[in-house]
Order: C-alpha cells, then structure tokens, then sequence
C-alpha cells in the first residue's frame, strides 16, 4: 500500500500563529488554541496533522489526575527554527510596509541599509528587543526530555561562548552555527550567503568520528561540559572546511603564532556542521551573575535609564588611568553614556584571568560617575583577528543596544608572527571598521595611543602632543607592567589606580615565588631523566616551593600505564602530563617534565596550557641520535633497529626537534652537573629562583 501523501501545510501568516500558540500553550486545550488563532475546531485538526506530518510539532498523550487522557502538543526543534524564520520574514515584511509607508508620507525612501538590517535598525533607536533562539519554558522543558535521546555533542568551551551569543542574540542575524554558503561567503568577503555583513566565521567543528555518525537532516543535543543540554542543532550542512584558506583569508596569515590560526589547526576538529539553533537554556555562570546581561537586558536597562547613545568600551585587559581617560574622552566625544564592556569569555593565552580582570574593573568603577556609566561582562570567544574582529565586535556591542563603540590602537591584536613582525598596522582596524560602519549601524570612536605628559600631569593622545621635544611622555606598555609585577617593582600612581595595583599584586606574586614548569624533551637517552633528576634535588636544596618531577619512564607506569607509542597515545600522554604540571603551577609548585615529547604542536599546546598559570622553560636536551644510539643505555635502539620494537623515536617515528625552547644544552662532552647548572642559571635569569 502507498504511503499516505502528507497533509499540506497552510499558508506562512497561519503556521506562524499556530507554531507561536503551541509554543506559548502547549498544555492548551484544542478548543482554545482554535479560538487563539482564529480557526474552526474541525481546521485546526487538519493544521495539527499537517504539521505533525511535516515533523513540526509533536503530540504527546498522558494520564492527568483525574484519569483522563490529556493530549499536550510541543514544538519540535525544527519547529521552534521554523518558528523563528516565519517571524524574521514577518518582521521583514512590516519593515517594508513600514518603509513604504515613510516614503508616501515624507516623499522619501528610508536608507537602503535600514532594508538591509531591519531588525538593528529598527531596535536601535528605542532599544526594543532583539530576537533570540530561546523557545519558551515549557517547550524548553519538554525538548530538554527529548533531547536526552539525540546524538550528543559535548561543546568546547569556545563553543559554549558562541552558542550563548547566538542564542542571546549577541550574533544576530545568525540563526545558529554558519551553514557551508554563509561560511564561504565569511571567509571570503564577510558577508553570509543573503549579503549581510558577518567578518568572523561562527562554527561548530568536531570530530571526524561524531561527524561520521550524523547527517543533514537529524537533530543533535548540545551539551556544555557538565552535559547539561544547552540547544539543539538542526543539522543541515556537514563539510571539511580548508581551514589553510580559512587562517589565510580570515587571520590573514596561515601562521600559528597567530592563537586563533594554532586553534584552528590544532585544536578546532576536522569537520563543520551547520544549522539553526533551538535554544533551551543558557549556558550558566556561577561568578560575577549580577554582571553578566543578554543583549535584551542591557536594552531594558537603556530603556529604562532613558539612555539614547552609548559608548561601548571593549577590553581584555585591566583598567589603567589611560584607559580611563580615553573612556572620559570618548564618551564626552559622544556626548554618549558609557557602557564598560569587559570580554570575560576567551581571550588571548597569557592575558589576565577574568577573575583578577573583574576584581579591577569593579575596584576602578568608583573612579566613574555612577549616573553616566555601567559595566557589564560579555562572554564571547575572541579570536584576537584585528580589523575583521573589530567589526565583529561592533555588530556585537549594535546588538547590545550601544550607537558607539571605541576602537583604539591594535584593537584585538595577536601580537607578532613567526617572522617577528606585527600581524596587522596599529590602525587597520580602524580603518576597516570605518568601511564598514554605515552597515554596522554603530558609530566608530576612534583612539590613538595615550601617553602621560608629565609637566601637565595628564594623558592626551600621542598624536595630538604638538611640543613632543619639550615635555617628558611617559608610558608603561603591557609587557613592561608584567615584568614590573613579576619581579616585584614599583607601579607609580600615575600609571595605574592603588586598588588595581594591589589586586595584580595579589595573583601575580614576584616570580620567585610563583610556580613554574621545567619541560624537557629530547630523544630517548638524551640525558633528559639525569639532568631533571640533578634539578630536582638543587632545587629541594634551596627550598621554598614543593617540586615534583614527572619523568616519562615513570608516568608511563602510572599515568599513563595503558598508552602506546601511536601519535594519538603520545599525544594523550603528553597532554596528561601538561595537565598535572599546570595544576602543579597553578598551585605554586615547580613541576619538572622529561618526556620525549616529540611533536611541536602538542608542546605548544601544554606551553599554552601552563602559561596561563607560571612561567613555562623548555629544555631541549639536543643529543644526536647517533649519540643516543651509540650510548643506547637500555638497549632499545638496538631492537628497534632489528624491527623490535616499532615506533620508535628517531628510528621508526619522527622527532620535530623545537625551534623556540628557552634553553638547549648537549649533553656530549659534558657531565651532568654542568649542563643542570646551565638550567638553574637560565631559571635564575628569569627570576625563578634566587640567586
Ligand atoms: S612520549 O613520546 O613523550 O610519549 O614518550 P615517553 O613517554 O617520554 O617515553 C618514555 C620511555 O619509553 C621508552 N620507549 C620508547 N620511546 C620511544 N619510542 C618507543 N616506541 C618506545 N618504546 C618504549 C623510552 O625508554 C622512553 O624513555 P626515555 O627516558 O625517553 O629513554
């Protein structure tokens, strides 16, 4: 027998009353949904089989109390993204009506770019909300049931930032994570596949095994790292990115001294999916709660405040006076309230925890005018992309309700390339975020670097000094504060405010007495394990912090006892020492490392790893393999030569030898003590450890 043709769907204006009231009602009885949405009892039947049939809505039947069977219909996740479609064409058809009507009356047509962001442009005057991607409480209860029975996907932490911005309307237009056209259309030329503006690709990359277990066209839970579900994805696109052309065209340089170039390569999974986003709940904060605002609850705050311009101040570091002054100006420029706009998300490796970044903004916030001036912490992920992040930002702190948004100097910068030199000009974010701005729908406020002037006791911006040779300009930059903090000298007053100082103080100890990692790597019987032993006992002789060493003989028969010699296992070996060392560090400790760790992206990962919490000292213990094999101390060379022992370093499997380590000692020729000497002077020169 045929399978019975589907009963079609009725018109868009109808399906959206009927999806919106099953999402607001679900328990609701038929008779009521009826009259809701204007529909005969015996029409609303017909609309509940065509949207059952279209996989839209889902009835569910049980028991209620008084035993009777109670018939409840919720929307399913493809449902709750068709919801949110209908309503965006909605919205963009008033908007033309709404134009239309503008030109008749005023004999003018509204400018092309409020057509193009209706939403933004529409909001922004009188900080109406925005959309978001939540469905309702009780739809949200119902899917989170059954979403338990979905493939899951477990986020990154990057990925629980992004999502919360898509589904807080913090990345509005995005619906969910970029589909494969409005990817290309991103990395290409900013813009998604209907021509909006969009710099920064939004994806949700995994591996290739869950990858191989899904399709388009099936729904997946997202689960944050708690497993709590967070959303559900609508699969539609699935594909392998050419992520060399991403870093390229997106970073501008495939370069993994650039962080987000290293992520894409060496973190980020191999495979793309795409899809709209049903959000069911946001991802939850337990720090700083009374800080953190969706977009729509700083717009109320606005709305409520009477608050028409704001000036977002987007930062990654603690505040200093110069930031101050160039928030005074920027919001005197704008005649503008000021938004302080702090990314506690991610942001660059080595930077400030946001922890310590928060007790500072909060310290400083008494040094503003309480009635002109808020601040709120933004979860995002930055990619530290320069010029295409500034616009990014921009779209972001527009969806925040702000009209203005400063851009100083080397606005998300990444730092220098492998070949010493800048990514990007101090100014091409400015000048790229001027470009654009019209589309943005947010006004630039443009800074060029402050520097303090002594003989007015005052900061002014460097370019605007116009007796430069007859006064003393004075500056502090980020490196010189950190080596200040590390080896515990003074701060003056005109740099920074007390409290802040005393706060960076309290995380950032002088660096003889903070912890540390000594990472050595080198083939096997390189004199690794000998030198690390002597390190080890020099350093218990002075005293002061505990010292543990993880020798890679011994961790492979505890922690690591069940690993190979594969790349994955090593990888995973490695990955687990670098995970105790940073624990060890953070908590004040020196950890000692030698294991062969023969890969340079996995190095890198731990340096990253570690150097959020101490300093980070590769050794690499350069013997030749020839001398290694000559000394052959345990007798492996000779069996892996004879084919018995497979995969072995330097002999089956590669070694990439580092390029970058603090320190390289050789072993041939020199006895122990020397070369364990050359160490401690090398951690005693960066202040590690008293002379
Ligand atoms: S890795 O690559 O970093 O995970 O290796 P590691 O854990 O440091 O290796 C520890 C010791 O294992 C012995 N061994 C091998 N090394 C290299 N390749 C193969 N296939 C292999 N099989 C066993 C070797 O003695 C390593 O110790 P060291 O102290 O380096 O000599």
């Amino acid at each position: 027998m045929p399978a019975p043709t589907p009963a079609p769907l009725p018109e868009d204006d109808l399906l959206f009353r009927l999806l919106r009231q099953i999402d607001v009602a679900p328990e609701g009885s038929q008779r009521v949904t009826a009259q809701a949405i204007d529909v005969s009892l015996g029409r609303l039947n017909a609309l509940l089989r065509a949207v059952c049939d279209a996989g839209l809505v889902q009835i569910t039947a049980k028991n209620g109390p008084d035993r009777r069977q109670k018939v409840s219909y919720a929307l399913t996740p493809r449902g709750a993204a068709h919801k949110s479609k209908l309503a965006d064409q909605f919205l963009a058809r008033k908007f033309d009506e709404y134009n239309a009507l503008h030109a008749e009356l005023t004999g003018k047509a509204l400018s092309p770019t409020a057509l193009k962001n209706r939403t933004t442009t529409m909001a922004a005057p009188l900080h109406a909300p925005i959309p978001e991607l939540f469905v309702s409480y009780d739809s949200a209860q119902k899917l989170k049931v059954e979403a338990g029975e979905l493939p899951s996907w477990d986020l990154t932490a990057r990925q629980v930032c992004d999502l919360e911005l898509l589904m807080n309307g913090g990345f509005n237009p995005l619906k969910g994570f970029m589909g494969e056209a409005d990817y290309n259309g991103v990395v290409e030329n900013m813009r998604l596949e209907d021509g909006s503006l969009w710099p920064m690709p939004i994806t949700l990359d995994v591996s290739e095994a869950f990858a191989g277990g899904v399709e388009p066209g099936q729904d997946i839970a997202l689960r944050d790292a708690e497993g709590v579900i967070l959303a559900i994805l609508s699969i539609s696109d699935k594909w392998q990115p050419n992520k060399g052309v991403e870093a390229l065209r997106v970073y501008g340089a495939d370069d993994i001294a650039h962080p987000a170039v290293n992520y894409l390569h060496n973190v980020a999974g191999p495979i793309y999916l795409g899809g709209a986003i049903t959000g069911i709940q946001q991802p939850v904060h337990y720090d700083f709660r009374a800080r953190r605002d969706t977009p729509n609850e700083l717009r109320a705050y606005f709305r409520k405040l009477g608050w028409r311009k704001i000036v977002a101040f987007q930062t990654r570091n603690p505040l200093h006076r110069a930031h101050q002054e160039l928030t005074f100006r920027a919001a005197k420029e704008a005649q503008a309230n000021l938004l302080i706009h702090p990314v506690v998300g991610l942001t660059k490796p080595g930077d400030v925890d946001h922890f310590t970044r928060v007790r500072c903004y909060e310290a400083v916030l008494d040094q503003y005018p309480a009635a002109t001036t808020t601040m709120s912490l933004l979860n995002l992920a930055m990619r530290m992309a320069g010029p295409r992040e500034a616009v990014w930002h921009g779209l972001i702190r527009k969806n925040h309700g702000c009209t203005h948004f400063i851009v100083g100097r080397d606005h998300a910068g990444p730092g220098k390339n492998s070949a010493g030199e800048d990514f990007y000009g101090p100014y091409d974010a400015q000048d790229l975020f001027r470009e654009h701005q019209e589309e943005i729908g947010i006004e630039m406020v443009d800074f060029k670097h402050m520097v303090y002037v002594q003989e007015r006791a005052q900061y002014e911006p460097a370019d605007e000094i116009m007796d430069k040779d007859d006064v003393t300009i004075l500056n502090i930059s980020g490196t010189e504060l950190r080596r200040r903090l590390r080896e515990g000298l003074e701060i003056p007053e005109w740099f920074s405010f007390p409290q802040v100082v005393k706060e960076l103080r309290r995380t950032s100890p002088p660096r003889s007495n903070q912890g540390f990692t000594v990472f050595f790597t080198g083939l096997s019987g390189s004199g690794k394990s000998t030198i690390a032993n002597a390190i080890m006992v020099k350093l218990m002789e002075q005293g002061g912090r505990p010292v543990t060493l993880l020798d890679g003989d011994v961790v492979r028969k505890n922690l690591s006892s069940e690993l190979g010699f594969s790349k994955e296992h090593r990888d995973l070996n490695i990955r687990r020492i670098g995970y105790v060392a940073s624990e060890i560090t953070k908590n004040g400790g020196i950890a000692i490392c030698a294991p062969i760790a023969p890969y340079t992206a996995t190095r890198r990962a731990v340096r990253e790893e570690i150097e959020q919490f101490g300093a980070f000292i590769e050794v690499h213990v350069a013997t030749s393999l020839e001398e290694c094999e000559r000394r052959d101390r345990k007798g492996l060379y000779k069996l892996a030569r004879e084919g018995k022992i497979k995969e072995f370093t330097g002999i089956s499997d590669p070694y990439e030898a580092p390029t970058d380590a603090e320190q390289v000692v050789d072993t041939e020729g020199m006895d122990v003590d020397y070369c364990a000497q050359q160490v401690l002077l090398k951690l005693e020169s960066m202040g590690l450890i008293k002379a």
